[in-house]
């Protein structure tokens, strides 16, 4: 079993004036790498509300992954790669590479997802765009990997040297 937190970024969200969909995607998708979602929050786009949820998620509640949602465009209030960056000690600039390569077979708008991820204590952070359809299309490139990064980031193992 996988400890997931999933955080949506979302002023409206957050002010419950929007429906969250795209939690329910996520939701469902983690379901096939048996990831159980431990902690599930609507916050608003605050870079200051965003940092302390991912240090609650990574240091407080140590959670394997959390999937954040939302905010990673050109909105002056998109501020979760910042705050993403403000928390992480370690990028993984691979995972976010292959979002977008992949995305913009889809959409040529994948340019505009400014999405990291990065490694806090045993946590890894992946941002998604704030679309169902966007985290469908980007959570599907990064979920056959997940299970051996996360078992080498938890120290449960995985063998990297297999033919
Ligand atoms: N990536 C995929 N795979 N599919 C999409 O539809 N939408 C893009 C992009 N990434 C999209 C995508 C769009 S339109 C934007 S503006 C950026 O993600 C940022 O989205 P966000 O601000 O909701 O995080």
């Amino acid at each position: 079993m996988i400890k997931v937190g999933i955080l949506t970024m979302s002023d409206k969200g957050a002010r419950g004036e929007r429906e969250d969909k795209s939690c329910e995607v996520i939701k469902e998708m983690i379901k096939s790498i048996d990831g159980e979602v431990q902690y599930y929050k609507v916050i608003p786009d605050d870079f200051d509300v965003i940092k302390e949820e991912l240090f609650y998620c990574c240091d407080r509640l140590e959670l394997e992954l959390v999937l954040t949602t939302g905010g990673t465009g050109f909105s002056p209030r998109d501020n979760t790669p910042e705050a993403t960056l403000a928390v992480v000690k370690k990028q993984v600039p691979g995972i976010p590479e292959a979002m977008r390569m992949a995305s913009l077979e889809k959409t040529p708008q994948a340019m505009l997802s400014r999405a990291v991820a990065g490694i806090r204590g045993k946590t890894l952070i992946i941002n998604l765009p704030g679309s169902p359809k966007g985290v469908r299309e980007c959570l599907e490139v990064v979920m056959p990997v997940l299970p051996h990064g996360l078992d080498i980031l938890s120290g449960r193992g995985g063998e990297c040297g297999k033919e």
